[in-house]
């Protein structure tokens, strides 16, 4: 299997505040990476990188092959993106912000309504389809911005705390729609500060803590190379001593 993403040095700094420094990785095609860290770790910050929202001060990333600075817009075109702040527009229903990202990507409007119609069964949003979006729960306006991010069918999915504030029915159904893209070839890398998340949906995980990645590789060995039992005791161990363990899955 490809590499899908891979990460190169990637550095943001703030007015001298580095939120993110000099990170490395790799992501495979197919898989679901779990960034991983604390509150102002720089996670979102290194989405937003990934996405071609905010430029890199110093480094690189490649996603789906294309620069993220020079060929941003192709890096665009195949990227799906839930930002930290869903930010749906109240005042439309599912089926109005989806016809709405539909031009933003130029669908045709067979595609479109065919998506639209896969995209309402998949979240199960079919009865709601016509209702404002400013009426519905937390976890029902997260599906329609994961429609939204869904519905040009990318091949890269970037998703910020997915399920972070949902109720648990909400969080596992999202849980279980990334499970199912995973399946179908997509690759995600999902932001979270929740360690179970982690160990129940990814395979391979990067823990970052104040910029830094500390440990970075498939989720089983991760737990060998620290000789933790599971996750959390890995996630404590390493923020606390700040130990940096490196790459060694490649
Ligand atoms: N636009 C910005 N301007 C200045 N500082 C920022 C900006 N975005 C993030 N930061 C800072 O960068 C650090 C990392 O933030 P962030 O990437 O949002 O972390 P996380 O998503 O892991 O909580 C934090 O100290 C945050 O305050
Ligand atoms: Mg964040």
């Amino acid at each position: 299997m490809g590499t899908a993403i891979a990460v190169k040095g990637l550095t943001k700094v703030f007015n001298g505040l580095v939120a993110v420094d000099h990170i490395y990785f790799k992501v495979k095609k197919g898989t679901i990476f779990g960034f991983l860290g604390p509150n102002g770790a720089g996670k979102t910050t290194t989405l937003r990188m990934l996405s071609t929202v905010l430029k890199p001060t110093v480094g690189t990333a490649e996603v789906g092959g294309y620069d993220v600075v020079r060929d941003d817009l192709k890096v665009r075109k195949i990227i799906g993106v839930l930002p930290e702040d869903v930010g749906v527009y109240d005042r439309l229903t599912p089926v109005e912000t989806l016809i709405f990202q539909g031009k933003l990507y130029n669908l045709s409007s067979e595609k479109l309504k065919e998506r639209i119609n896969e995209l309402l069964e998949v979240m199960g949003l079919r009865e709601q389809r016509n209702m404002k979006v400013g009426k519905f729960s937390k976890g029902m306006k997260q599906k329609v911005a994961l429609m939204r991010a869904l519905l040009h069918d990318p091949e890269i999915l970037f998703l910020d705390e997915p399920t972070s504030g949902l109720d648990v029915m909400s969080a596992r159904e999202i849980r279980d729609i990334i499970v199912k893209n995973a399946s179908q070839g997509k690759t995600v890398v999902i932001s979270t500060h929740n360690m179970w998340e982690v160990e129940k949906i990814c395979k391979y995980v990067a823990i970052i803590h104040k910029g830094k990645i500390l440990i970075e590789g498939k989720k089983e060995e991760i737990e060998k190379v620290t000789k933790q039992k599971d996750f959390e005791e890995v996630f404590v161990k390493l923020v606390k001593e700040e130990t940096n363990f490196g790459n060694f899955s490649y």
